[in-house]
């Protein structure tokens, strides 16, 4: 595939997009923070939506089964992961965050703690807040590897009945060893807890890095695990609306539909048929392309980050397309992503929204054309030059 759409840089072009990315900040400022990506979306995506646009076909969407979406979803993971979800068991939702609230609400009771790892998501911590629960972190080892001690004891210390799990991980790129998702799902049978698997960020994994579902392990494992995925994140397609939830049992989907029925409401139709497009067989060719430069983009950016931003350390993630920084050589103080923002104009994650082990470190967006993603290491490396 032609990576030229890739490649070429409109920043007139950027800076008139209308999402939250490009908008939030002002025109003197890159944006690297929020997960979109500022590479257009697949052709075949586009040509779906706007044949359908044009069709008029705006009403109400077909029901779960009837929309392709979950048979679509089953075929995905057998192909890839040799998964083999029930379309049956897949309900479909607007997004991969309120699947998460609806799942904590429907899971735990109120006051109860929900184990989370950190550095998470910030939206975890929201979920967890929001549904009145109580935020139960286990920190990550370094690399983003579980702490299996640690996460036993806090498993039993507050007898938590839900885990939200992110593999792969968002913010450290890590992708979940088979044998950490065993002693996940493990812990969670003996406290007779449900896995909350987010794996939005499971097509974004990079040659050399297996992704496994954690419903994959096995029944006892499926039989806790609902899966959360979508096609949002490696097809860039985060304002369309439509997501997948998916129990790993009958029993267990019969209490996420009871969940989920009011939020499969509001899916919206062109989310169904950017889904469909993005996971037929021109979203694959497309899907390879985006990865194969965000791979050079991720190695282009740690060898840069190794030569020319001394005090600032990452790891190169095995997916996503988020650099983890580690700033504290620089002595920023907690929140390097202000400091950036002020001094570089670039606007990164902040890494304290994502947990205490946050301190010290922001996250950096690469999915943008190479010479965009140079142009802000160029700044940042000319803020750091003034601190030495
Ligand atoms: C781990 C993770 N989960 C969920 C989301 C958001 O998903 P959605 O827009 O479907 O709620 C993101 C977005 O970056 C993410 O990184």
């Amino acid at each position: 595939m032609d990576l030229d759409s890739f490649h070429a840089v409109d920043l007139d072009a950027l800076r008139r997009r209308f999402g939250m990315k490009w908008s939030h900040y002002g025109p003197d400022v890159l944006p690297a923070w929020v997960a979109d990506m500022d590479f257009p979306a697949a052709p075949a995506v586009r040509a779906a939506v706007a044949a359908a646009a044009a069709r008029g076909e705006l009403g109400y969407p077909p029901s779960a089964p009837d929309s392709g979406v979950p048979a679509a979803f089953a075929a995905r993971c057998r192909a890839r992961w040799g998964w083999e979800p029930d379309p049956a068991l897949v309900l479909l939702v607007p997004n991969v965050v309120l699947g998460l609230l609806a799942c904590v609400e429907a899971f735990s009771g109120a006051g109860d703690a929900v184990v989370v790892t950190t550095p998470a998501y910030p939206p975890f911590f929201a979920v967890i807040e929001r549904a009145g629960r109580v935020v139960a972190a286990s920190p990550l080892l370094p690399g983003g590897r579980v702490d299996g001690d640690d996460l036993a004891a806090v498993m039993r210390a507050t007898r938590a009945r839900v885990v939200l799990l992110c593999a792969p991980h968002n913010p450290t790129g890590h992708v979940l060893a088979r044998e950490e998702l065993a002693l996940i799902t493990g812990l969670a049978a003996e406290h007779d807890a449900i896995v909350l698997s987010d794996e939005i960020h499971a097509d974004l994994t990079y040659d050399g890095a297996v992704h496994v579902p954690t419903a994959a392990l096995g029944p006892d494992a499926a039989a806790r695990t609902v899966t959360l995925a979508s096609a949002s994140k490696a097809f860039n397609l985060a304002g369309m609306g439509c997501a997948v939830a998916v129990a790993g049992t009958a029993a267990l989907h019969q209490r996420l539909a009871r969940a989920t029925w009011a939020l499969g409401h509001a899916v919206g139709v062109l989310g169904i048929v950017a889904t469909l497009a993005a996971w037929g067989p021109d979203g694959d060719e497309w899907l390879a392309a985006c990865r194969a430069v965000l791979d050079a983009n991720r190695r282009h950016l740690a060898a840069r980050v190794s030569a020319d931003l001394p005090g600032v350390t990452m790891r190169l993630p095995d997916a996503t397309y988020m650099a983890w920084l580690d700033c504290r050589g620089l002595e920023l103080g907690a929140d390097p992503a202000a400091w950036f923002l002020e001094h570089a104009k670039v606007a990164l994650s902040s890494g304290p929204a994502f947990g205490p082990p946050g301190a010290g470190f922001a996250r950096l967006n690469f999915a943008t054309p190479p010479a965009l993603l140079d142009a802000i290491i160029d700044r940042l490396a000319a803020a750091v030059s003034t601190r030495r």
